[in-house]
């Protein structure tokens, strides 16, 4: 690669309201410790209002990240935002990103790789610039997950919450920037984890509604396992294949489903917990946007030239790793 793409700016957006795991004890028969123990979530933000979409906090997210970055919306070559909780089936959540942040005309396009979204739409981004085509890229990655939970149902709705983290990637000539990435996938995985009415296979009926197949179903074990597997062997491998030892790596970037998971993927790698961005008590799982809401928050601790190890594993399956230098 001649041009690295770099990130040249992050920030996040989370809405204001908390669902506190107390409050989760009077919707469903769970318990504060029960949740912090197997997962390590305290709680999680739920955006609220009539026909708010992830749009919302996608549109904040880029909005803020173009003032704080000083790009002019008329820069912007293109929108990739990665989400599985769009407002509409179409048009695209990066189309009404586009048009609501002003940069009419310009491509923007989804990635659905549920939690990997992020990282998967962060490599298609780079490469993008890799290859010359476009000089300024903005990857968003949003999730409204309490739009598709049942709060009924305690083995998922105290995983997820809301949030959206855009970064803006441009070329960097000094080194910086994606200077690996690795995706992987397993269709087999759809029985453990879904979302099934509403798609083409199976359209929404009342039936349906009322049996809730509209809502995330997940068996959590056999996820669980997989997602230790695939994450830890994923930071492993782009490690060993960029000769990094964990004393090279500064920060390792973990998508956050699990506070569990989390530590084994640390642990496999070597890496201490002080080098481990870790946010999941506050948030959740966002799904898409867990790994630039780690970015946004540890911003002000990363320097010039910092190895960071970014890895996820999601719905699909799906699941990868992102070697890149920090740039600022
Ligand atoms: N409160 C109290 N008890 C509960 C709750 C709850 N909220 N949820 C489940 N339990 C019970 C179960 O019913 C079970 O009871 P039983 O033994 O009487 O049957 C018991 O707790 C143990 O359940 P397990 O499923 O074995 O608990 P586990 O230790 O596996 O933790 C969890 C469950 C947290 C869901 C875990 O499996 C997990 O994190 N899975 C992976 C999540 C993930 O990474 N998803 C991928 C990304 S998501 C995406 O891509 C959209």
């Amino acid at each position: 690669m001649d041009k690295t793409a770099a990130i040249s700016g992050v920030m996040g957006y989370v809405p204001d309201f908390r669902l506190t795991n107390a409050m989760l004890e009077e919707m469903v028969d769970t318990n504060d410790e029960w949740i912090v123990s197997r997962t390590g979530i305290k709680e999680r933000r739920i955006l609220k209002g009539e026909q708010a979409g992830t749009s919302v906090m996608a549109i904040e997210a880029v909005n803020r990240l173009l003032e704080k970055t000083n790009t002019a919306t008329t820069d912007v070559d293109l929108v990739i935002a990665a989400t599985v909780t769009p407002d509409m089936r179409f048009p695209s959540l990066a189309n009404i990103v586009a048009d609501k942040c002003k940069m009419p005309g310009i491509p923007a396009f989804d990635i659905n790789a549920a939690c990997s979204g992020f990282l998967y739409a962060l490599n298609v981004g780079s490469q993008m610039i890799s290859t010359g085509l476009y000089k300024k890229v903005i990857v968003v990655g949003a999730d409204k997950m309490s739009s598709i939970l049942n709060y009924k149902d305690r083995s998922t709705c105290i995983l997820f919450g809301d949030g959206a983290g855009a970064v803006l990637l441009e070329p960097n000539e000094e080194g910086c920037g994606v200077l690996d990435c690795f995706m992987g996938g397993d269709g087999s995985g759809e029985k453990y984890l879904n979302l099934k009415a509403g798609g083409s296979r199976t359209p929404l009926t009342h039936e349906l509604l009322d049996l809730g197949a509209h809502y995330v179903f997940q068996d959590g074990g056999p996820v669980f396992k997989m997602a230790v597997s695939k994450m830890a062997e994923s930071a492993k491998l782009i490690m060993e294949r960029n000769q990094l030892s964990a004393e090279d790596v500064h920060w390792l970037v973990p998508h956050q489903a699990n506070k569990r998971i989390i530590d084994a993927t640390a642990n496999f790698a070597g890496l201490p917990i002080e080098k481990v961005m870790v946010n999941i008590e506050k948030y959740g799982n966002t799904t898409a946007a867990t790994i630039p809401l780690c970015l946004w928050e540890w911003e002000n601790k990363m320097n010039p030239g910092d190895n960071l190890i970014l890895v996820a594993f999601g719905g699909g399956f799906s699941w990868g790793a992102t070697y890149l230098k920090w740039a600022y």
